[in-house]
């Protein structure tokens, strides 16, 4: 009864005005003029990385530290791979309402969950999206998947392994960044795992009073989001918005949380928002790549002398989600980095 069916299912029904749960407090609105058009988000042409591999490196250690989001270009992942996914991902969302109701959870560890909105339950109110999210892990052979649609699995695996190589690729590099090992950051996430999460935003009738996704940071480490031509993302540097325009083929990063606290605090953990259209339909389809959950996660001892006190508590990583679920809905996100 408490359930909801999700924004896609109100627009196939033909809403023409957004009912007032999705209509955000003036407070929490885009504000037009606080909003700056995107070119100044770097792009990093990824190519780079065989031929000069010190200068790739610290181009990404510099997007890493004064910006915390970026692009990449070239990054080797076949065109048609992300297309496969897409079309994988868009046939998902299509599939009859009760089917998606199948895997309607607000729990966030359950390895197949439909939702939308983030924990609609406890929203006052709540975002213009619904999504898919499924668990990764290394641990496990086995994934439990969707049953339908039945190309889903195949389309989904080969995204999966080839994004988690290239987040390979970048933690390798963002590490030497810091002047570590290439495999310090990998080992500090041990036995790391991944969440594929796939975000639906249809047109939106009253797109300005409205939001696809709150501002938030992300917890995990990296972000590595693959998106449509639409448009709609947002990263905040002060008291602006930078709009993200869409490259196509393109990879958006963003470093997570937990990567701003292992370095303690040289690599930023952006936050970052989502605006709505009001005619197009907008797929973004997001891999986190997280630290296991049982590993502790405070700021590396590199970094730590008399002058460089810890900025950040050491929290299991498992902790830092729960606190971000039960804690800090509603837009509190600014007091998730647990400062000592
Ligand atoms: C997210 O922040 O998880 C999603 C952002 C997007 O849809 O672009
Ligand atoms: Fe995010």
């Amino acid at each position: 009864a408490n359930q909801h069916t999700g924004v896609k299912a109100l627009m196939d029904n033909g809403l023409v005005t957004i009912p007032g749960r999705y209509i955000k407090p003036p407070s929490h609105r885009a504000v037009k003029h606080l909003i700056v058009p995107g070119v100044e988000i770097p792009v990093i042409d990824m190519a780079a990385l065989e031929s000069d591999r010190e200068e790739f490196v610290q181009t990404l250690c510099m997007a890493s530290s004064e910006w915390g989001i970026f692009q990449v270009i070239n990054h080797g992942i076949p065109v048609e791979t992300m297309q496969g996914m897409v079309y994988g991902v868009l046939e998902l969302f299509d599939l009859p309402i009760e089917e998606k109701m199948k895997y309607y959870t607000e729990e966030v560890f359950v390895p197949v969950r439909y939702c939308t909105s983030m924990t609609p339950s406890q929203e006052t109110h709540m975002e213009w999206h619904d999504h898919f999210q499924h668990y990764f892990s290394n641990r496990e052979k086995e994934h439990p998947w969707p049953e339908k649609p039945a190309c889903y699995r195949r389309l989904a695996s080969s995204y999966v392994s080839s994004v988690k190589h290239l987040s390979q690729t970048l933690l390798s590099a963002l590490s030497e960044g810091l002047g570590l090992d290439s495999n310090c950051l990998a080992k500090s996430f041990g036995d790391s795992e991944m969440i594929l999460r796939s975000n639906y935003y249809p047109p939106c009738p009253n797109p300005d009073l409205a939001l696809g996704m709150n501002g938030h940071t992300d917890s995990g480490g990296l972000t590595i989001l693959f998106e449509d031509q639409v448009g709609g993302l947002q990263a905040r540097k002060g008291d602006l918005w930078y709009d993200l325009k869409p490259i196509k083929n393109a990879f958006i990063v963003n470093i997570a949380d937990q990567l701003q606290i292992l370095s303690n605090g040289k690599y930023k953990s952006i936050e970052h928002r989502v605006l709505v259209q009001p005619d197009q339909t907008r797929l973004s389809i997001v891999a986190f790549c997280n630290p296991s959950r049982d590993v502790v996660i405070g700021p590396l001892p590199e970094f730590i002398d008399q002058q460089n006190p810890p900025l950040y508590r050491s929290t299991l990583y498992e902790e830092h989600i729960t606190n971000v679920y039960t804690k800090y809905l509603d837009g509190k996100h600014s007091q998730k980095l647990q400062i000592n």
